[in-house]
């Protein structure tokens, strides 16, 4: 049986993916942010201390988005935002990838945003780490290449979760979706189906990419549908 290792399995994206992988007979572990905090980058490793990491397919989708604006932003918020954004994905992988290098097999997503490529006002600490994210997947997929590892990013564009709507309030939705050439925001399961593609067999060839699903969000430039 394959094996998926999952973060953020519990939140909304993440239980798509978890399904999507589960209804495809993955055994899947996904561990909840008590179990493994990935705040705590030092502490990723005592985790696996007594753990099995052979897994073949690797998917980061935790993720926090706590937006401040710029004269009020802590340093604490960009700090807990890139260790639990990107650098917990780094470790992670350092942790998960020599087994994957042994079988000379492996498949590794990360959920990221179209805010790893744009930027909004409110979101510096989101973007940077998202950003950042993005950078650190092209690289990954350089480096392991040569063992058979396809690293790759997803990024969603607006997607009907809590997370959205914590974030905006109802007249901001309203707005958005006005933004969004396919005119609604995605369902999770649309975001689940791109990232189980990217890590099955039919992908033999992607890698470094980051495969944007926004419902033609960032090809309108943001700008909807102008006549
Ligand atoms: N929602 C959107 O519209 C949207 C758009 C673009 C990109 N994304 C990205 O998609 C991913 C999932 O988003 P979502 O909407 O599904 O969010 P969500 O429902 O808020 O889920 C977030 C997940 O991250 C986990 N998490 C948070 N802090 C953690 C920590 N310190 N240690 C370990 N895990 C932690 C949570 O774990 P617990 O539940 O166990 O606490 C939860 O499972 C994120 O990376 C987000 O940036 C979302």
């Amino acid at each position: 049986m394959k094996k998926l290792f999952l973060t953020g399995g519990r939140g909304d994206i993440g239980s798509a993916i978890k399904k999507v992988f589960e209804d495809s007979n993955y055994q899947v572990i996904t561990p909840s942010s008590n179990e493994l905090n990935l705040e705590k980058t030092s502490e990723i490793k005592d985790y696996f201390k007594d753990k099995d990491c052979d897994f073949s397919v690797f998917v980061h989708c935790a993720g926090i988005n706590n937006p401040q604006k710029f004269s009020e932003l802590t340093l604490e918020n960009i700090e807990k935002t890139i260790r639990i954004n990107y650098l917990s994905f780094y470790e992670l992988v350092k942790i998960l990838s020599p087994k994957m290098i042994e079988k000379k097999q492996g498949k590794i997503v990360a959920v990221s945003s179209v805010y790893g490529l744009v930027a909004r006002v409110g979101r510096l600490a989101y973007t940077s780490s998202k950003h950042a994210l993005n950078g650190c997947v092209k690289n990954l997929a350089c480096e392991l290449a040569k063992d058979n590892i396809l690293v790759n990013c997803v990024s969603p564009g607006f997607v009907n979760t809590k997370m959205t709507d914590k974030n905006n309030p109802a007249e901001k939705i309203k707005q958005m979706i006005e933004k969004i050439p396919m005119n609604r925001l995605a369902s999770v399961e649309e975001i689940a189906n791109v990232v189980y593609f990217l890590c099955s067999d039919k992908n033999s060839y992607i890698t470094g990419q980051n495969i944007i699903a926004d419902g033609g969000f960032m090809a309108s430039g943001g700008q909807g549908i102008w006549e």
